[in-house]
């Protein structure tokens, strides 16, 4: 068992594995559908031997084989405590935790849990989501880190437990966003120590609020009377990346940082809606305890501050001093990912998921247009917000989130988006991951990474999860992915029409829609889809976040790794795995594209230096004739 404290939704899911389900049941209504309709594949939907084949058998023909756009020879899956990569490519480790970002930070040691001082001047732990930028001929990398494992930052006889003030900064520190400037040597990729643009943004970090929530009662604390500033950005999962050159950070399972030193009867901030209980906000924490020796996060003293997280926060990695601003406009939730295209006339959009079991897929479309060169102010924030519905005949619809359709009023709307997505009957979905545009084709695909209690018990709010077309498999312990084309290839379009780019599962262990898609076989067998990229030729670049036991129904599908797809055959095949423990998550291509960097988050062991304390890294992936990697 890996270090994951108790907050890691990855060990959630490895206690539930094994739960025993039906191998037939009337959710094999709605997968006939699936299969029977044609999906943008001709066919790709059909099911191994156990259902009826209803598509071309694309996958299995030698011209499929003959016509593989990928130039290496798949690897196995493993369960040791290394990365592995196909022959022909070589990785090695670009950044671990705790090592230094500057050069004052030298020497900082982490052996004994790590000093105070200096802890925000260290790349910080469990890395996440990533993005890299060229300015002025300078290779930057933003890079998220997402939680913390407490055992391996406190000291070691702590066994975990905050115990002062000290170890909460100490915490809060490790944890944010690095902005770093790297450089690529003879002996490979290192950072840049010395750089102007390195920068370390914590839990502590000023941040500006923007868009029609700031400044709303909702938003106002006794530290900021105006609702319009914050400090920290929290929990930073997936990232994006806007046209103009800005980096965005994801705030996900913020409310793991809040809990209250006093009981509180009611604590409703309002009337109308019980947020508190919708986005899992109690008084106990997740045990960070913060809220013990930071009153900014005991709820007691200071119920509005779980609502100024939650939020997309856009970044400038290009200026240091800059202030990061938290976008309102994008909606409150536990956000994976922010990616951003444009629609053909120029609005921005931006496809965001809401990981939770239940929870929903939203779209933000821009009122005003990106011109290149032009002003960005507000075009992350004046626009709609929409959530998915999903009908079981392949087609949808984006759900505009506005004081018509919701009878709430637009900051509210934002601060409480879910129970916004609830009031217009958005599809509840098997735990949105992160989404991925195709740069060649006008299609957007999402990880729906698992969900156990699919057609078992309703969301937080209530609302019934039974099986549907693209969540169609009760007790979800395997994951799939989703793709929808918008009508008139304009993803600012509320129509669109979806189907499933794949299913995990495992046909070693199942003959029926828990074996999975066509295109998973025996060479590339995985579960609980999360991380996804496209490259630039057009490859899914898919990372995963599941169960690494290699046992039961995982068995054969070893740690964590990561795949890539070709959209258009459906071809999947495995590129990396992970050492055991972790999760693979985070990619991002150097300005030349001869680097992959990949994001290996809480390994198991003592991955990869063997010093005694699993670290956190990004590795660069690279071709050994130094030929393009995406
Ligand atoms: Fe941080 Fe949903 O992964
Ligand atoms: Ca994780
Ligand atoms: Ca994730
Ligand atoms: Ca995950």
């Amino acid at each position: 068992m890996t270090p994951h404290d108790s907050l890691d939704l990855s060990a959630d899911d490895w206690d539930e594995a094994n739960f025993p389900r039906p191998e037939e049941n009337d959710f094999d209504r709605v997968v006939e559908r699936a299969i029977s309709r044609r999906g943008f594949l001709g066919g790709i939907l059909a099911f191994g031997s156990g259902a009826s084949v209803m598509g071309t058998g694309l996958l299995n023909s030698a011209q499929a084989q003959a016509a593989s756009r990928f130039a290496f020879t798949p690897i196995a899956a493993q369960t040791d405590f290394d990365v592995h990569v196909p022959q022909g490519y070589s990785w090695h480790t670009l950044v671990r935790w705790g090592d230094p970002l500057m050069p004052q930070a030298e020497g900082y040691d982490l052996t004994e849990g790590g000093p105070v001082q200096g802890s925000d001047m260290v790349f910080g732990e469990n890395t996440d989501g990533m993005e890299t930028f060229l300015f002025r001929g300078h290779q930057l990398i933003a890079v998220n880190h997402e939680y913390t494992n407490r055992k391996v930052n406190l000291p070691a006889a702590q066994e975990g437990v905050v115990a002062n003030a000290d170890d909460v900064r100490k915490l809060q520190n490790l944890q944010g966003v690095t902005v770093m400037e790297i450089r690529e040597s003879d002996s490979g990729w290192e950072v840049v120590t010395d750089s102007r643009f390195n920068r370390r943004i914590t839990h502590r970090t000023p941040m500006t609020i923007a868009g029609p929530a700031a400044g709303h009662d909702l938003m106002k604390t006794e530290a900021d009377p105006t609702g319009t500033a914050s400090l920290g950005t929290l929990n930073n999962c997936g990232s994006g990346k806007t046209p103009w050159g800005t980096y965005l950070t994801c705030e996900e399972n913020f409310n793991g940082y809040f809990g209250s030193t006093e009981e509180v009867q009611d604590q409703k901030p309002n009337a109308l809606v019980d947020g508190y209980g919708r986005y899992g906000i109690g008084s106990d924490g997740w045990g960070y305890d913060y809220h013990k020796h930071d009153a900014r996060f005991d709820t007691s003293k200071n119920p509005n501050e779980p609502h100024r997280a939650g939020w997309v926060v856009e970044i400038d990695p290009t200026d240091p001093d800059s202030t990061p601003v938290k976008h309102t406009g994008l909606g409150r939730f536990k956000h994976e990912n922010a990616e951003v295209v444009l629609a053909p006339d120029g609005r921005v959009v931006v496809y965001m998921g809401d990981d939770e079991r239940g929870e929903f897929l939203y779209k933000f479309v821009s009122n005003g247009v990106y011109v290149p060169g032009g002003p960005t102010d507000g075009l992350l924030d004046d626009g709609t917000l929409f959530a998915a519905r999903f009908d079981d005949d392949g087609t949808g619809e984006w759900l505009a989130l506005t004081p018509e359709t919701t009878g709430m009023e637009l900051a509210e709307i934002l601060i409480f988006a879910r129970m916004a997505g609830s009031k217009v009957g958005a599809t509840t979905m098997d735990r949105p991951e992160w989404i991925a545009a195709n740069p060649h084709a006008v299609e957007a695909y999402c990880c729906l990474t698992n969900n156990r209690n699919r057609g078992v018990k309703p969301n937080a709010g209530g609302d019934d999860t039974p099986v549907n077309g693209p969540n169609p498999r009760e007790t979800n312990n395997y994951g799939q992915i989703v793709r929808w084309r918008p009508a008139e290839d304009d993803h600012a379009n509320t129509a669109f029409d979806w189907d499933l780019y794949v299913m995990a599962g495992n046909p070693r262990v199942y003959n029926n829609i828990y074996g999975g898609s066509q295109n998973v076989n025996e060479g590339n067998l995985f579960n609980s889809p999360d991380g996804m990229a496209f490259d630039s030729h057009g490859l899914v670049w898919i990372q995963t976040d599941g169960n690494d036991s290699n046992e039961g129904e995982f068995v054969g599908m070893g740690n964590n790794q990561m795949l890539v797809g070709d959209p258009v055959t459906g071809e999947i095949v495995r590129f990396l795995t992970g050492p055991k423990g972790c999760e693979v998550t985070g990619l991002c291509w150097s300005a030349d594209r001869r680097t992959m960097f990949v994001g290996i988050q809480h390994p198991g062991g003592s991955w990869p230096d063997g010093t005694g304390l699993p670290r956190s890294s990004v590795i660069a992936v690279k071709r050994d004739d130094n030929a393009l990697v995406g």
